[in-house]
């Protein structure tokens, strides 16, 4: 029997996915700043029986577009955006079983004081956290955050070899530093953690040394559950070494199942099978009382879609200056330092799928994701 998990897939700011749609009278995304907005979330997905929500994030702007941050203040793409951090205990506090499913990139914060947000959360939460591990693909993230010299690492397969050792430190202070007996709290003996159970990890690493113990004591899952989302050979490779969960966002069908092989090869090249891991795939799901009327709600939707909001994100997933184009360019000779998945995906051949992608296309997928047919 196939089980469909549902995850719920928000971003702690107005616009996430569908630049243009906060202008639709019903839109309520800009009240994310009122903690209410959120929990009023967790409680109507727990009640609709999902799984999880899934907290995106970014740390930097969305400024190829025009090669200014303009645009994407304009149209709120993605900025202003909140940390999503905070969200998560309040909406632990009104849930039961949902779970959370957080992002954050291993670029921009050193391991040593993350190791200890997390594992704070994970036991606020009693143990339902999920930690999508990003390496970012934004470059002002990495310009404002990094210390000169350490914009090397900015290189996309270098970003994962970076990660890498992100999680290895990770794994040592979750896993290694603290026996799960460590904590006594006898109060006969006056002693609440017994020091001979808990012990440096001496890491000492091409990025990082970390010689001491995990400052906090060891949460219900000690390590959460990792996400992953990477879908280029690099990213499946890292997906496949510590995912328990991968995240995937493919314009068709043959899209998803060519990422899914490629992942499930990756997979038994780590000696893991399929079944380790669960495929999220990304879904705008429009729903009305008949098929007609839901597609009429597409059509109404479709028409608040902010275009040059639309091109402004796909210029930072794409690693390209979509301002520079014409709307019924072709999408076709693109390089690039970002998400190479995305660019392998909308970058067809014309033969391949009978054509090729429009920058108009384009946009307009990104406006709302759902294509007509799927609706
Ligand atoms: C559905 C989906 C959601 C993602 N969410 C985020 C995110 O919230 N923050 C982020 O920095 N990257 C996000 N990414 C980007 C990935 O973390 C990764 O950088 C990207 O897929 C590039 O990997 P690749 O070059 O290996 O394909 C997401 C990717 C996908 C497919």
């Amino acid at each position: 029997m196939t089980r469909i998990r549902f995850n719920a897939f928000d971003m702690n700011c107005v616009v996430h996915q569908s630049p243009g749609l906060w202008r639709h009278p019903e839109d309520h995304s800009r009240d994310y700043t009122d903690l209410r907005y959120w929990t009023d979330l967790a409680q109507l997905l727990e009640t609709g029986y999902f799984d999880g929500l899934f907290l995106a994030d970014v740390l930097g702007l969305y400024d190829l577009y025009g090669a200014s941050p303009d645009a994407a203040l304009r149209a709120a793409a993605q900025v202003p955006v909140n940390d999503p951090l905070p969200l998560v205990s309040a909406m632990a506090a009104v849930t039961d079983n949902l779970g959370f499913g957080l992002t954050t990139g291993t670029a921009f914060e050193h391991p040593f004081p993350f190791a200890r947000r997390i594992s704070t959360l994970d036991h606020l939460t009693d143990g339902r956290l999920g930690w999508n591990v990003v390496t970012g693909y934004l470059p002002s993230a990495a310009e404002n955050t990094q210390s000169r010299g350490q914009l090397d690492t900015f290189e996309h397969d270098a970003r994962y070899d970076h990660a890498d050792e992100y999680l290895e430190v990770l794994y040592k202070l979750w896993e290694g530093s603290w026996d799960q007996d460590a904590v006594l709290a006898d109060p006969v003996s006056g002693v609440y953690t017994d020091p001979a159970k808990v012990r440096p990890i001496n890491h000492a690493g091409t990025h990082y040394t970390v010689p001491g113990i995990h400052v906090s004591e060891p949460s219900p899952q000690r390590t959460p559950v990792i996400f992953q989302a990477g879908a280029s050979s690099r990213g499946s490779t890292f997906a496949a070494d510590h995912a328990e969960a991968v995240f995937v966002a493919a314009p068709t069908k043959e899209a998803l199942a060519s990422t899914v092989r490629t992942l499930t090869a990756k997979l038994a090249d780590a000696g893991r099978s399929r079944e380790d891991v669960v495929v999220y795939a990304l879904l705008t799901v429009i729903t009305d009382a008949t098929e007609d009327a839901a597609h009429a709600k597409a059509a109404e939707y479709r028409s608040y879609i902010d275009h040059e909001g639309a091109l402004t994100l796909m210029s930072g997933w794409m690693g390209v200056d979509f301002s520079s184009f014409d709307l019924d360019d072709p999408v076709v000779g693109i390089e690039s330092n970002a998400i190479q998945s995305a660019v392998a995906a909308f970058q067809r051949s014309a033969g391949e799928e009978g054509r090729e992608w429009t920058v108009r296309e384009l946009a307009e997928e990104t406006g709302v994701h759902a294509t007509p047919g799927d609706v």
